[in-house]
């Protein structure tokens, strides 16, 4: 019988196994090698404000906008400053809007205000929320994606038991009920508009500073266990929305905005007890939630030491590297917090606020720009970094401080209202077209 002599020269091929084959010899230790994430698309430029340091309101009962929050009995106390009118967003969005058009941003986060909503518990003002939709479809008529923040700091009033200091705000018995309604209601209206919705701003700074640090209500000063307890409601209530959100729109992404400080070891800090407490109020909402989050949210601002004699200095500290607010300028640890979350949670990020409060706006410039170029260097690092939110579009009320920091890429002309224009927001509009224009992160010259 004859051998074809093609099967002849397959025959050593067969007996040794030395094949050449296909797909490459197979490695003995595989290792999946992720390819660097430099991806650009989509990425969110933005600009974040707040309801209630923007929005003016209805002064009195009886008038259909009037509405009390826990913040204004603070103020009532004489615990916070007079905000007045604000920015008049509420009124004249469309001087928002135009400023936003204007310095190109393609994501805009805001938030409603629950008390606007729902002034009275289950009676619901529908003008109001009616007025919250039409700025998602203003924004989306203009080319701009609403990030809806559903509560940044402030409740209804009537989530205060004036007779009980420990049923307060989250740890309210109607708290969980009316949040889980009012989320349902905000969602449902503003979802043919809205994809990406943030269902709190910096629960875990807001609950350090209502029950360590004391000036927030309620008001508690280093009591651990009303903070513990406020970490996990908040959370729940996070939890919950995020299903809510999920369920009425599948394909919504849902966004955490935690207060991440980077922080640092310092000395007089016995056993490192400072820096292990700092930490957890980093970490301790966010370890409960990021599993049902579509991308981890951020705000960072600056670095600290840990220690008692930086707590005392702060409201001392001038000079180039600190900023109105008595915060240490430091962009390299804003690299560090992303590679940090970004090696915990391993999900996609957003640096959902960033900004200075200064009087310089050249400072803004260089601080913008030094904490872009962070971005950009961690993106190319591989870190999935899916957006950047200035904080904030103009001067407004600051908490505690009122009007006195100036943290706005514009200000606010007392006479016509309109939003004017400082150098820094003509900064940020050609980092925009740049980066657009390039498809990567650029932050441009200072
Ligand atoms: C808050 C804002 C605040 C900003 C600057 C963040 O903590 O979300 O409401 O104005 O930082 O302090």
């Amino acid at each position: 019988m004859k051998f074809p002599r093609g099967l002849f020269l397959l025959l050593p091929l067969l007996i040794t196994g030395c094949a050449i084959h296909p797909l490459g010899p197979l490695d003995k230790a595989p290792r999946h090698q992720a390819k660097k994430l430099t991806g650009y698309k989509g990425f969110a430029w933005g600009i974040s404000t707040s309801s209630l340091q923007y929005e003016n309101r209805a002064e009195k009962p009886g008038n259909p906008d009037y509405f009390l929050r826990d913040w204004d009995l603070l103020v009532q106390k004489k615990g916070a400053p007079v905000i007045g009118h604000a920015l008049y967003s509420w009124s004249d969005f469309d001087k928002d809007l135009k400023a936003l058009k204007k310095i190109g941003v393609t994501h805009y986060r805001f938030s409603i205000e629950w008390a606007r909503v729902e002034p009275e518990p289950g009676h619901y003002n529908e003008a109001a929320l009616a007025h919250y939709v039409s700025m998602c479809r203003k924004l989306k008529e203009a080319g701009i994606e609403p990030v809806v923040t559903l509560w940044h700091f402030s409740f209804p009033a009537w989530l205060t038991d004036p007779k009980d200091n420990n049923k307060v705000n989250w740890l309210h018995p109607l708290a969980r009920e009316r949040w889980n309604l009012y989320v349902s209601k905000v969602v449902r209206a503003t979802s043919p508009y809205v994809t990406y919705y943030a269902p709190e701003n910096e629960p875990n700074g807001q609950v350090l500073t209502a029950y360590i640090i004391g000036l927030w209500p309620p008001c508690h000063t280093l009591d651990f266990s009303g903070y513990k307890a406020a970490i996990i409601a908040s959370a729940d209530m996070f939890r919950d929305a995020a299903a809510r959100i999920k369920e009425i729109k599948p394909s919504a992404k849902v966004v955490s905005v935690e207060a991440l400080p980077w922080w640092k070891h310092g000395p007089l800090d016995p056993g490192g007890l400072i820096y292990n407490t700092v930490q957890h109020s980093n970490f301790d909402h966010l370890d409960r939630i990021y599993d049902v989050c579509d991308i981890i949210g951020f705000n960072y601002y600056y670095s600290q030491v840990a220690g008692p004699l930086s707590f005392l200095s702060e409201s001392y500290r001038h000079g180039n590297h600190y900023t109105m607010m008595g915060w240490r300028i430091d962009p390299a640890s804003l690299g560090k917090q992303i590679r940090y979350v970004g090696k915990r949670y391993d999900k996609p990020m957003m640096i959902t606020e960033n900004g200075i409060a200064t009087l310089n706006d050249s400072e803004r410039i260089n601080y913008l720009h030094d904490h872009i170029a962070q971005i950009q260097k961690t993106m190319e690092e591989g870190y999935d970094v899916r957006g950047y939110f200035v904080w904030s579009l103009a001067d407004n009320y600051e908490w505690h401080y009122g009007y006195v920091p100036k943290f706005g890429l514009t200000t606010m002309d007392p006479v016509t209202r309109d939003r004017l224009f400082k150098p820094s927001a003509y900064y940020y509009k050609k980092v925009i077209e740049t980066s657009q224009k390039e498809q990567k992160v650029n932050p441009g010259m200072k």
